[in-house]
């Protein structure tokens, strides 16, 4: 009896530390627990962090940053990793989709900083094309070049093209009858337009970044740049490896990192941070009736306890559901800086009301809340 016993209450200890959840595979998931520890199919806590997904095919597949243990997780020594999922609550380990290089010259070296990749396909190429905010190794935040790898097959392996910063030369796109007086005059700048101009002949900062492909095909790449001060939203080429030049800077000297685009009923929203290193700060919305603008700052759209700091967490993608009418999941981070692999994601729904969004905390959640 008393053997019997203590099996009993070692079983219950076993179920009851999420022991479970982290050492054998996981069983199937019928509810996001944002903060939790998420195993994928191997039981392995997912590691895809500040990524975004794509549906292709009738699967999502998440990429994200690959990170390991410690601070020295925080550099990329493995690459970006992908999941795949039907339901998305549980997600199969698809391997590394994009590996850094061996090679200490190549761009993107084994501990350089590689964050943020966003994954879109191409319609018209057939090919896969992954963006992500590159800084070179041992050069710390200094070179803030947007990278580009492509592939044929969703989960890669991808094949590094190149990086750079964006748009050198080319002077922002303006609406027509935009005043003068509104634009960029790098012949005097403009307090908040010196790191736009000082940066005009070799291109533009690109760090915290997504794409967002437009119901009409065309892909536009949203990214910190100016030192961070400004948000530029920037149209890539039919072929979505390359900037077009034509481009704008949104919510000016106001450091918004972080962002995420969406789309619904015609009307643009973006979600992002302001910048505070890994720590939380609260989260920004904006909308616009166009990609190009006018945005509008409406503030933060988290509510109640912990909406001062995103719940502890900062945007990474807003992912719209499949089949399902105004479903939209707001996707964050939840850093861990000092060991970079146990990183948390928070999932939450969007709530509508009209144009307006609202997200709150929730322990646990299913897509139900969508019905
Ligand atoms: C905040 C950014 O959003 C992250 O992607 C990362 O660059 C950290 N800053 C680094 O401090």
């Amino acid at each position: 009896m008393k053997h019997k016993l203590s099996l009993i209450s070692l079983l219950v200890l076993f179920l009851t530390t999420g022991l479970v959840n982290a050492q054998a595979p996981a069983g199937k998931a019928t509810a996001f627990t944002p903060g939790k520890i998420w195993p994928d199919n191997k039981g392995v806590h997912i590691n895809a962090h500040g990524g975004g997904i794509i549906y292709y095919k009738n699967k999502y597949y998440w990429f994200g940053e690959h990170k390991i243990a410690g601070e020295a997780g925080n550099s990329a020594q493995v690459g970006v990793h992908s999941y795949s999922s039907t339901d998305l609550y549980n997600w199969k380990d698809e391997g590394i989709a994009l590996a850094v290089s061996q090679d200490s010259t190549n761009d993107i070296a084994k501990g350089c900083i590689l964050e943020r990749p966003k994954v879109v396909y191409n319609k018209k190429t057939g090919k896969f094309v992954m963006w992500f905010h590159l800084e070179l190794r041992g050069k710390g935040y200094s070179a803030a070049r947007a990278g580009v790898a492509v592939s044929d097959k969703v989960t890669g392996p991808f094949k590094f093209i190149r990086s750079y910063r964006p748009n050198a030369g080319k002077m922002p796109f303006y609406a027509a009858g935009t005043p003068e007086s509104e634009k960029v005059n790098c012949a005097n700048p403009a307090e908040d337009d010196k790191f736009f101009c000082r940066d005009l002949p070799g291109g533009q900062m690109a760090r915290d970044m997504t794409v967002f492909v437009d119901d009409d095909g065309k892909a536009y790449h949203v990214f910190s740049s100016e030192e961070n001060y400004t948000l530029h939203i920037a149209e890539l080429t039919d072929d979505y490896t390359g900037h077009t030049g034509k481009f704008i800077r949104v919510y000016k000297g106001q450091q918004t990192e972080a962002p995420a685009l969406f789309k619904r009923n015609g009307v643009y929203y973006m979600i992002g941070s302001g910048c505070t290193g890994w720590a939380p700060n609260a989260a920004r919305w904006f909308s616009a009736p166009s990609i190009w603008g006018p945005w509008t700052h409406r503030g933060n759209p988290c509510t109640g306890n912990g909406a001062n700091l995103t719940y502890g967490g900062q945007s990474t993608h807003v992912l719209p559901v499949q089949g399902k009418k105004d479903a939209f999941i707001f996707m964050a981070d939840k850093w861990a800086p000092k060991d970079a692999i146990d990183g948390r994601y928070l999932w939450l729904p969007i709530t509508f009301n009209g144009n307006d969004i609202s997200i709150s905390w929730k322990d646990e959640w299913n897509l139900s809340e969508f019905n």
